[in-house]
């Protein structure tokens, strides 16, 4: 995990719940969808950004495995939405050495969707800049249910033992495995809560919510959030002494 260390004291991994597209639409009038469309230009704007300043990780809450009981219209489009912006954005992310991952129980879609998500993480796996991950169709539940059933098979197998379940190894089976935990949590449009985003993986993570809604998010405002994180001192159980002489022995 060291090599995706970044020494200016940037977050290596972001995740951001993007929250507020549907307000954004209805405060104009606008009907809800023209909302995710706006949504998807800030997705663009931030990705950029993060390439820029060599970020190393971003994931992106896209749709939740609770987002289903939304009205049939809005989870047509939103399905819609998904796979035209993979259509048209996956050339430009292969160009600019993103590596695409999207995580979520993907049975739930139609085939051709599958297909097209299939066809952009393969063309972008040999990417070594960001790795854009994103959810869809995604629970926190849904993750560590995914990772104990991979391990229970390997242990019916005889491949695992019992003994051989430890954190790291369930650290291992969750879809995110290959990288760092999130450093840094972002959600937009003013709730504070995880709507069942990365359980597992948010133990450790610092948490910025902002009132802006997520068509409106924009470089200031994701900067403050990074200068949020950097002005903060993560203590991971110790007292601020030990960190502070952790850090002048650089240890941490
Ligand atoms: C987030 O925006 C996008 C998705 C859940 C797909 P919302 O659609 O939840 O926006 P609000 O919360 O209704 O404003
Ligand atoms: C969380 O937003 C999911 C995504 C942003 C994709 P929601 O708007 O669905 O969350 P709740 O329902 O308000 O918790
Ligand atoms: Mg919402």
């Amino acid at each position: 995990m060291n090599e995706l260390m970044t020494d200016n004291g940037n977050p290596r991994h972001i995740a951001i719940i993007m929250d507020g597209n549907g307000r954004w639409a209805e405060k104009r009038l606008f009907p809800r969808i023209l909302g995710h469309r706006a949504g998807v230009k800030t997705v663009k704007k931030i990705v950029e950004y993060c390439v820029k300043e060599e970020i190393a990780a971003l994931s992106l809450f896209a749709f939740s495995s609770e987002n289903w009981r939304r009205p049939k219209k809005e989870v047509e489009m939103l399905m819609e939405l998904f796979f035209g912006t993979l259509q048209t954005q996956i050339d430009k992310l292969d160009k600019n050495n993103v590596k695409l991952r999207v995580i979520g129980d993907k049975s739930a879609f139609s085939k051709k969707l599958q297909d097209r998500i299939l066809q952009a993480e393969q063309q972008t796996e040999k990417n070594t800049g960001l790795t854009l991950v994103v959810a869809a169709n995604y629970g926190g539940h849904w993750d560590i249910t995914q990772a104990f059933q991979k391990i229970a098979e390997k242990i019916s197998k005889g491949e695992l033992q019992l003994e051989d379940i430890t954190e790291s190894l369930i650290s291992q089976y969750v879809t995110t495995a290959e990288l760092p935990e999130p450093d840094l949590f972002i959600r937009t449009g003013g709730e504070q809560r995880i709507s069942n985003f990365l359980l597992w993986q948010l133990a450790y993570t610092e948490f910025y919510f902002t009132e802006t809604l997520w068509p409106d998010f924009d470089k200031e405002v994701f900067s403050k959030a990074i200068e949020s994180f950097k002005s903060r001192q993560r203590r991971f159980g110790r007292t601020g002494e030990q960190v502070v002489n952790l850090q002048k022995s650089k240890k941490l």
